[in-house]
């Protein structure tokens, strides 16, 4: 059919629309795509707990996009997000020294037996990477920190805690935003035994390191969990109250 030019250009803008509709994941679309990944078994089996998709569609993960893992262990995650951002995305994998080397440096074998043989192109390796600035400023439009606050934090205290928030905060753009996953714990009981933090001392440092809480999803709270067991206790593995915070930049 012929069209005259005049009729073509709001044809153009609709087809443009609706392909950068069909950009963003929907939670079904995005857990197809994770469980028909060549991801291994081990991996997709823990889809079931961590809900990936749910997440990363509550964090506003698109294909195409930049994004960051802080403190990605083994990577699990990593790879996750490397199927979410798809082939036109990047997804920079960082550790900081101690966690590589963590458990005679499971993670770090982990980690490079999953990015073995250029497995995953769009994935980018950094150690070290906030310790020693080596992500690019301004350069992300989403980190995510699954289960790790707690550990700086009890390393380290919350003054490094705080200070590796606003080390996470320089790398995201001026819209980008920080996903924030940990394990709740309760007031007033050794939460560094059972690696648990608790939820309100968290949204204090957050805002102290400079980022507003701009929602907190409900995908992984597990309200019959008390709290009171180490996180990786047979039977509660997998299955313990997080919270899961959407963290903003405000300067
Ligand atoms: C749970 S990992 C999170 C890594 C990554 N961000 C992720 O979500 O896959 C963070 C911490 O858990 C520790 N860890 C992992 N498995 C463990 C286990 N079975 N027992 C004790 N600590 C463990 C790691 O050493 C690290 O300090």
């Amino acid at each position: 059919m012929h069209l005259k030019p005049l009729k073509r250009i709001p044809l153009l803008m609709l087809l443009a629309l609706s392909s950068a509709v069909a950009q963003a994941w929907t939670v079904d679309e995005l857990a197809a795509a994770l469980q028909a990944a060549a991801r291994s078994e081990a991996d997709k089996a823990r889809d079931a707990d961590r809900k990936p998709a749910e997440v990363l569609v509550f964090a506003g993960v698109q294909p195409g996009m930049t994004v960051l893992d802080v403190m990605a262990g083994g990577g699990w995650y990593t790879e996750v997000l490397s199927v979410a951002v798809g082939p036109d995305g990047t997804v920079y994998s960082e550790n900081p020294a101690w966690l590589l080397e963590a458990m005679n440096g499971a993670p770090a074998k982990a980690l490079s037996k999953r990015l073995a043989d250029g497995r995953l192109p769009n994935v980018v390796r950094v150690d070290r990477g906030l310790e020693e600035g080596k992500i690019p400023p301004a350069s992300i439009d989403i980190a995510l920190t699954a289960l790790n606050l707690h550990d700086t934090y009890d390393r380290f205290g919350r003054g490094a805690a705080v200070s590796q928030l606003r080390q996470i905060a320089r790398t995201l753009k001026p819209d980008g935003v920080l996903i924030l996953i940990d394990h709740a714990g309760l007031p007033d009981q050794d939460n560094a035994r059972l690696h648990r933090i608790v939820p309100d001392l968290v949204r204090e440092m957050v805002r102290e390191a400079g980022f507003e809480i701009v929602a907190e999803g409900d995908m992984l709270r597990h309200p019959e969990d008390d709290k009171t067991k180490m996180v990786f206790a047979k039977g509660i593995r997998g299955k313990t109250d997080r919270f899961v915070l959407k963290l903003r930049p405000t300067r």
